[in-house]
């Protein structure tokens, strides 16, 4: 199998490689190399880069793919001769039959791509193409059939090519084929670049193999949706809202209320339980996980992450791989970081901030704390404000709380520190020695208390401004 990643987008007017461009939340390449590797194991999958060839393959280089070098890129027909030159070059023989997939073509279905490769087979054909009707094909070579209802095809014309008679052919090319690899090797020397592009075109391949008395036919996709492509900012945004589109019905198919699902940006690997409802404007990106019961509200960004089932997530929260054990209560403004593990029921409320940290079962950290590098126990109560010093200009270090512990308002504790079980931390205080279990601890000036002083100062002055008499000061 082969997939042509190797063109610069010029369409695209942008400095990224066109399939490193993201819909869906992934790199355009990404998601047909998925589909490829869902009908094949990876090492047979070819994927021609050129264009930024390295930063395109550092991009998929964990899936696996081969990757073949076309260093200029003179066209997909120029992309199969370089493929040809690496196969030959390689001691195991080419495959007998070739898929080749483009990598601008995302939304691409893996079951799609099975019955071209079983239609091919079957047709006995040297060329198959995978066709769409679209409402309007502007732009798209267009597939021209011997007759109307035909299988077979005479040639692929590209828009720039086209005579007036074919201007309104409706069959568009994908740009997705399967060939009988020997006949396609057999005709890209033949292929030239004396067309409008000044391109070697895979697309003439077709009329080349016609003319030797081969059958190329034409095998039209169910939904023209699926074999849209990317060439410009504009045409990937539709398809970016055509997937969002698929992932949110999937979700209410499977018993989640989402409103206005338009306006929320959902990843197509989020997974989430029935009965949960997300209200608008929320974005749940990458691996996350969420479960049953829960209530997303608005403006909540959740990424990585995975909540347990029945869990609140308040206005304006931000998760990072992070888990939320039942129950928890979020936010609103809460915001989550990397190895954010909370516990059931427990709480993070308004303007907290939490990183590495562990908040136990019905613990609570309800107003503007930053809780970093801790291990908290279960039924914790962290006063509004309150914040673990854990970062001395050159490490991190911890603070650990035991179980029931009470740590007042506006407390800084200094890590590496310990509060132990059941202990009480006075609001205000700065914890730098260790608090036992069941102690008290406060660390704060002692407070000075000088009675009527106030009084006694307002009157000062304004006896000396007006300098009445019979004011309150005068009983000093
Ligand atoms: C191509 C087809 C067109 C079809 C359309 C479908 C040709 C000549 N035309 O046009 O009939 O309707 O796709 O989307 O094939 N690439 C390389 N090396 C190159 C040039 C391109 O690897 O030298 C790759 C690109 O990165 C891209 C794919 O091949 O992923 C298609 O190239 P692109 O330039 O986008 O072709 P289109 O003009 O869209
Ligand atoms: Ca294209």
């Amino acid at each position: 199998m082969a997939i042509m990643a190797a063109g610069k987008g010029t369409r695209l007017k942008s400095r990224r490689p066109k399939v490193l461009h993201e819909v869906g939340g992934r790199a355009l390449l990404l998601h047909v190399i998925e589909a490829a590797k869902t009908l094949v194991e990876a090492n047979h999958i070819y994927c021609i880069v050129g264009h930024e060839a390295e930063r395109v393959q550092a991009a998929v280089a964990e899936t696996g793919v081969q990757f073949v070098l076309q260093e200029v890129q003179r066209g997909t027909g120029h992309a199969m001769q370089v493929l040809k030159a690496h196969l030959e070059l390689s001691a195991a023989p080419p495959p007998k039959h070739l898929l080749v997939l483009s990598g601008d073509v995302p939304l691409i279905r893996a079951e799609t791509l099975a019955a071209l490769c079983e239609r091919h087979l079957r047709e006995r054909a040297a060329m198959t193409i995978l066709t769409a009707v679209p409402a309007d094909p502007t732009g798209y070579g267009r597939v021209l059939r011997a007759a109307a209802a035909a299988p077979e095809v005479t040639a692929i014309v590209e828009q720039r090519s086209l005579v007036p008679g074919q201007l309104a052919a409706p069959e568009i090319n994908s740009g997705i084929y399967c060939f009988e690899t020997a006949a396609l090797f057999s005709k890209l020397e033949m292929l030239s670049s004396d067309n409008a592009h000044g391109e070697f075109y895979l697309t003439d391949v077709a009329a080349l193999l016609v003319a030797d008395g081969r059958r190329v036919v034409a095998q039209q996709a169910e939904s023209a949706d699926e074999v849209l492509g990317a060439n410009t900012i504009a045409e990937m945004m539709h398809l970016d809202e055509a997937m969002r589109a698929t992932a949110t019905r999937r979700l209410m198919a499977q018993g989640v209320t989402i409103f206005r699902p338009d306006t929320c940006i959902i990843d197509a690997e989020v997974e989430v339980g029935a009965d949960t409802v997300i209200e608008p404007y929320v974005q749940l990106l990458g691996a996350t996980r969420i479960g049953s019961e829960c209530r997303i509200r608005s403006y909540s960004v959740v990424q990585r992450s995975t909540l347990g089932d029945g869990v609140t997530v308040r206005n304006g929260c931000i998760l990072e791989g992070a888990e939320v054990g039942d129950g928890a209560v979020l936010g609103p403004c809460a915001h989550l970081r990397p190895e954010s593990k909370i516990g059931e029921q427990a709480h993070v409320g308004n303007f907290c901030e939490t990183k590495k940290t562990t908040l136990g079962r019905g613990s609570k950290a309800n107003h503007l704390s930053y809780l970093g590098d801790a291990v908290i126990g279960a039924g914790v109560n962290v006063g509004a404000g309150v914040i673990t010093c854990n970062y001395d200009g050159a490490r991190k270090h911890s603070t650990t709380i035991g179980d029931g512990a009470f740590i007042g308002s506006d407390s800084t504790l200094v890590a590496p520190i310990h509060i132990g079980d059941g202990a009480y931390v006075g609001a205000g205080s700065c914890i730098t020695h260790p608090v036992p279990d069941g102690a008290l601890a406060i660390g704060r000036a002692h407070q000075v208390t000088k009675e009527g002083w106030a009084t006694a100062r307002r009157a000062r002055r304004t006896h000396s401004a007006d300098k009445l008499a019979d004011t309150p000061a005068n009983k000093r």
